[in-house]
């Protein structure tokens, strides 16, 4: 048995494959009521057989809305995955790939993609922007962590 235990560690260990903390991205007095895309890298990742530093997550689109409030959305479209830009002249996002396109909110507005951009959570701290990257299943209605 000790043997079997070996060979199979270690599977079964948590296994930490996303930044769990925060990641601090972006100073509050950088943001306006237009987003901006904020890359999120992890400072440290491990799992069970490997350690990284500095691994780049994904980014988030940021903004402040016209009460101050902080939004922080993921640039991944939730229709396939593609990255969602931003398009000034029209004042909403959208994805290259099939044409979907979503508010500044990141409400859904048309294509083929089944719900809006995904919020990520996030906090203010000291005059910065702290932001947990979670990538979602993409495709589907439902907003699910994948
Ligand atoms: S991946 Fe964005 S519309 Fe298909």
């Amino acid at each position: 048995m000790p043997a079997v235990s070996y060979l199979l560690d270690p599977v079964g260990r948590r296994t930490v494959t996303a930044a769990a903390e925060p990641i601090d991205a972006i100073a509050i007095r950088e943001l306006g009521v237009e987003p901006v895309r904020v890359p999120l890298r992890a400072r440290a990742l491990r799992d069970a057989w490997t350690s990284a530093t500095d691994v780049p997550l994904g980014a988030a689109w940021v903004r402040r809305d016209e009460k101050g409030e902080v939004h922080a959305l993921s640039s991944v479209c939730p229709h396939l995955g593609c990255a969602v830009a931003f398009s000034k002249p029209s004042g909403d996002f959208r994805c290259p790939c099939h044409d979907s396109s979503f508010a500044v909110t990141g409400d859904y507005r048309h294509g083929p993609a089944e719900r809006g951009l995904d919020p990520l959570p996030l906090e203010v701290k000291d005059g910065r922007v702290f932001i947990t990257w979670v990538r979602y299943r993409v495709g589907g209605s439902s907003r699910e962590p994948a």
